[in-house]
């Protein structure tokens, strides 16, 4: 089974670092086309030229767009089901990890994930899907299921994506929109952002904190997520987490109810 064969995806924050991947590895996975969302024109250009000439012009399609910006978000929803005329797999992909901007950061993490799961769950998936079943992949991380010392903040998003992830991803939902919902937790991956997070924290205590860390992490390649991607799109069932680290291949994590976790 191959759910992105002759299928049309939408990935935020598909200019750079995971994003890129994902969508390189839909399309070697047959992926009929993709929507690239990015904040970064930059970035997206150079996406959609090195996307272009591995599989072709006609397949993919950037859009310069802020996922905090409900309106700029859809826009992107809409040139895509308007140029590939249906919408199947949608990537709540982009982020960042600045606690020294926390509320952007909220912003970007958790309300722009909000905004595309909304658009993608109740309007485009159930109305442009090609197929029986849209699918909704929100992107977390292992510090939303941890305790992450040197990114609180960070690491309070990626818990709330997780959580969005299981409340939409629940029988009732599936029932109305026919869309499953997927939330998938990178460990350390080899990108800008994590090049770029040292000094983006909360002060020097939590910069401190970053560097004990550092070499103790064992960094995975965008490549080994994106990998992990195809094996959960095939895999997963609705409302699952799912974690990608070490390069090693994807596992699913339970997430036992407060009564399982109640200390006696
Ligand atoms: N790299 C890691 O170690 C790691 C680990 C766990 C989870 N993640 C998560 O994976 C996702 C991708 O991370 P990455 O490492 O590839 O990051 P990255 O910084 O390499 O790429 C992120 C892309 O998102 C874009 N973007 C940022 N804000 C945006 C916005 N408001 N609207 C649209 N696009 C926006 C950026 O321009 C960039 O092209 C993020 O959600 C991140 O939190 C990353």
């Amino acid at each position: 089974m191959n759910v992105a064969a002759e299928k049309v995806a939408l990935i935020s924050g598909g200019g750079a670092g995971i994003g890129l991947q994902y969508a390189k590895e839909l399309l070697r996975n047959g992926l009929r086309a993709v929507t690239l969302v990015d904040i970064n024109k930059v970035n997206g250009e150079n996406a959609l030229k090195e996307i272009s000439e591995e599989f072709g012009g006609d397949q993919v399609m950037f859009v310069k767009a802020d996922v905090t910006d409900k309106e700029q978000y859809e826009e992107a929803f809409k040139q895509t089901v308007d140029k590939f005329k249906n919408l199947d797999i949608v990537i709540n992909n982009a982020g960042v990890m600045n606690d020294a901007i926390w509320e952007r950061q909220i912003s970007v993490n958790l309300v722009g994930t909000i905004h595309g799961c909304i658009l993608a769950l109740e309007n485009y998936l159930p109305k442009y899907k090609t197929e029986s079943e849209g699918i909704i992949v929100n992107v977390s991380s292992v510090s939303g299921l941890e305790k992450f010392q040197a990114f609180p903040i960070y690491a309070a998003t990626k818990r709330a994506v997780i959580g969005l992830t299981r409340a939409w991803g629940k029988e009732q939902h599936y029932w109305r929109t026919k869309v499953r919902l997927l939330a998938l937790c990178p460990g350390v991956t080899d990108t800008p952002l994590l090049r770029e997070c040292l000094e983006r924290n909360l002060g020097p205590a939590y910069q401190d904190i970053m560097k004990g860390n550092i070499p103790h992490l064992n960094v995975q390649s965008a490549e080994d997520v994106a990998l992990s991607l195809i094996y959960v799109l095939n895999n997963g069932k609705n409302g699952s987490v799912w974690v990608s680290e070490h390069g090693e291949s994807p596992y699913e994590v339970g997430m036992p109810s407060r009564h399982q976790l109640r200390r006696t």
